[in-house]
């Protein structure tokens, strides 16, 4: 089956209401979202807290299709177990986040779940050079991970080197932080397929009213699509 590379749209749950997550899954997917994106945080790595596996267990049930579970933690390894269990789909450990990358996503992809990579902005791509028969997915930050709504940092030519050094693996290149219609037309041209997108999808609705989610997931994915080459405006 031929690797899909169409563009995808993953809302990211940190900028959904935390005492109603269920229901909001629920509706980003509902609203066209084709992943949810959740944002683990440990408040060591990065410096904010959210929730750990217990609560990926419990928005499971309400996540349909694929679970992005982006693992802003240090050290990884105890937990990976923990995530799979939860019933991640796909979990992404930081380059950065200890001296052992290798060994980190040997033991996600040992679970039999699929292994994400992320790079934060000062993150060479270089430095994953040695992992892409390991990964599934490669996450380029475009901001410096802990919150949302935070300003793009353009990550242009790290995304085209990524996509150059790809070739026809079958890898996802992810961009996450700041993505809205002004920032995703250069980020699927650059060579990405996944779009994280949190305070651009949930500004404007609610898991009562979804109606804005959706139009704003369309919104992201129609700048994306008229910006890949060879598509007519
Ligand atoms: C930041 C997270 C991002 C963030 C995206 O550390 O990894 O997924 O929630 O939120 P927006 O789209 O609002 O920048
Ligand atoms: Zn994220």
């Amino acid at each position: 089956m031929s690797f899909d590379r169409a563009i995808k749209i993953a809302p990211s749950i940190l900028a959904a209401d935390f005492a109603d997550f269920g229901a909001e899954c629920r509706a980003i997917e509902a609203q066209g979202a084709d992943w949810v994106h959740v944002d683990v945080m440990d408040g060591h790595f990065v410096p904010n807290i959210t929730f750990g596996p217990q609560m990926c267990a419990a928005i499971r049930p309400h996540v349909r299709k694929v679970m992005d579970v982006h693992l802003m933690i240090a050290p990884v390894d105890p937990y990976i177990e923990a995530f799979a269990k939860a019933g991640a789909d796909i979990i992404t450990a930081h380059v950065e986040a200890g001296p052992h990358i290798h060994r980190t996503l040997q033991a996600i992809r040992a679970t039999g779940k699929k292994a994400g990579v992320a790079l934060n902005p000062g993150t060479n791509a270089d430095s994953v050079a040695h992992l892409l028969d390991m990964v599934d997915l490669i996450c380029v930050m475009t901001v410096n991970p802990g919150f949302g709504g935070q300003k793009f940092i353009d990550m242009t030519d790290k995304v085209r080197q990524l996509r150059a050094m790809i070739g026809d693996r079958p890898i996802h290149i992810e961009i996450d932080g700041g993505i809205t219609t002004q920032t995703a037309p250069a980020m699927a041209r650059a060579g990405a397929d996944v779009l994280v997108a949190g305070s651009a999808v949930f500004k404007g609705g609610s898991a009562a009213e979804p109606a804005g989610y959706g139009e704003n997931i369309r919104a992201i994915r129609l700048a994306a699509e008229v910006a890949l080459p060879g598509r007519v405006a």
